[in-house]
């Protein structure tokens, strides 16, 4: 295993946005995997390529720009979720981007930390914890949030008809997949005292501080409005009026194994993981399913029609083109994972989307099989101690997302002039941040 130093040419038109150029190497040939840059343009619009070169050059790749080990095969990722013993998650939800003093400077004024709680806790506290949060999203809770999901979808989609008809468009990201998780969230939780855009933008603004690249006054904004977040988190879970019917109402009655109640750090910590992880990353998958299915030919009246296929379309585009494009593990002692030795405390990144696409495991991957056998075995949602448990909710809510704007959105189609969307591409997650959609019979008649 060698590190590959960071090129320090120019990528040409050939490597960059298209993917790394690799295949037969000639003798002086630089590692191309060398201008691999996971906040990119060319690496967020298409990762494809570059996921395929790791795989086959460098499964268990050192990437020097942010430090971590990039582990890019299907058997390799899974063997670490399936290990927390060895490869803790403690690293979780540490800030890919060093934040400057000044950022550090909001969040500590109003008492900013994330101890561990959920996703990035390897304690004890972990399985009680992770409880409270599967009791509000088994199986029966979301069988029976079906109704609400359906109703909310509608309430969205009767203001989005009379737009399309009046101006001939709309984008269905902002007003529609990026806003149903998080009303179904709202209710499913009991979350009140916050309007739904404010509780987007404090959830997006997370995603961007931790999971980004921003410049410095792009942090310090975004500082301010995490620092909003926890600060409004930290007064509901202190004020102890949520009802006890309530996801706070749920972490005030918890007990540690040692008996004792949840600190309030704590509860907030859990609050702030739940309530991001449970919306924004539902709207980012309903975004990409809904773009996905109609780009496919011949598939939009199929949706609202055929039973099991949005079910099917949604499973396919978690193991092809998942919102969490990948995850963190820490490596507690020297140990050898793809042939490559670890030192301990390597810091890795499990690339799910890349998994997804191994040929290994899903034969023909590039192409949307809907009906291919193996088709849950993808990593989208992880494996092991710290599967999401919101799985199930997740896989519901697009599904009818599908269905209902496939039966009452027929005659739309994707903006024919529009350029493609532009694309959230942060280490973790990436979704297209528009669907433009056009009325196609008014197209066709002006
Ligand atoms: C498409 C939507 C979603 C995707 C792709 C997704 C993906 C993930 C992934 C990859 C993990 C880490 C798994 C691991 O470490 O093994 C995770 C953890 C988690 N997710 Fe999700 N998630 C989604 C939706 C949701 C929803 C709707 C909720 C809650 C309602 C949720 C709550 C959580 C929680 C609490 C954890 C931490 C679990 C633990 O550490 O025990 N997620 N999710």
């Amino acid at each position: 295993m060698t590190f590959p130093a960071l090129d320090a040419r120019v990528p040409s038109p050939a490597t960059a946005g298209h993917g790394p150029a690799v295949g037969p190497r000639s003798p002086g040939t630089r590692d191309p995997l060398g201008l691999l840059d996971l906040f990119g343009d060319g690496f967020v619009r298409d990762p494809y390529p570059w996921l395929d070169a790791l795989r086959s050059e460098s499964p268990v790749h050192y990437d020097p720009v942010t430090g971590l080990w990039l582990v890019s095969r299907y058997h390799d990722a899974r063997r670490v979720l399936l290990d927390p013993d060895l490869f803790r998650p403690d690293n979780a939800q540490h800030a890919v981007s060093p934040l400057p003093v000044a950022a550090l400077r909001v969040l500590a004024r109003v008492g900013f930390t994330l101890p561990p709680a959920l996703a990035n806790n390897g304690t004890p506290s972990h399985p009680g914890l992770r409880r409270v949060v599967t009791r509000f999203f088994n199986a029966q809770r979301v069988e029976a949030a079906v109704p609400v999901i359906e109703r909310i979808a509608d309430e969205l989609l009767d203001p989005v008809r009379v737009r399309i008809a009046t101006t001939g468009g709309c984008d269905l990201f902002t007003s529609f997949a990026q806003v149903l998780p998080c009303r179904v969230l709202m209710e499913l939780l009991g979350i009140q005292g916050v309007d739904p855009a404010t509780l987007i933008r404090w959830s997006d603004a997370s995603l961007e501080l931790f999971w980004g690249r921003p410049a410095l006054e792009r942090q310090l904004e975004l500082a301010e409005l995490v620092g909003e977040f926890h600060q409004w988190l930290t007064a509901t879970v202190r004020s102890g009026t949520a009802a006890s019917s309530s996801f706070i109402g749920a972490l005030a009655r918890h007990r540690l194994p040692n008996g004792k109640a949840l600190d309030v750090e704590t509860a907030v910590g859990a609050c702030f993981f739940v309530f991001i992880a449970g919306q924004s990353t539902t709207g980012q998958l309903i975004a990409t399913v809904l773009r996905r299915a109609l780009a496919e030919s011949g598939l939009w009246p199929r949706a609202a029609r055929e039973a099991g296929l949005a079910e099917a379309w949604v499973e396919e585009v978690l193991r092809r083109e998942p919102p969490v494009t990948t995850w963190r593990r820490v490596a507690v002692r020297p140990t050898e994972l793809g042939g490559v030795r670890l030192p301990e405390g390597a810091q890795l990144l499990l690339m799910l989307l890349g998994s997804g696409s191994d040929p290994a495991v899903f034969p023909d991957p590039e192409q949307m099989c809907p009906r291919r056998a193996n088709v849950r075995q993808h990593l989208a949602f992880g494996v092991g101690r710290h599967r999401c448990p919101g799985a199930s909710l997740a896989r519901m809510e697009a599904a009818v997302a599908l269905r209902a704007v496939a039966r009452r959105l027929p005659g739309v189609r994707l903006t024919a002039k529009g350029a493609p969307s532009p694309m959230l591409g942060l280490l973790s997650f990436r979704a297209p941040l528009h669907v433009a959609v056009e009325a196609i019979s008014r197209t066709a008649a002006s």
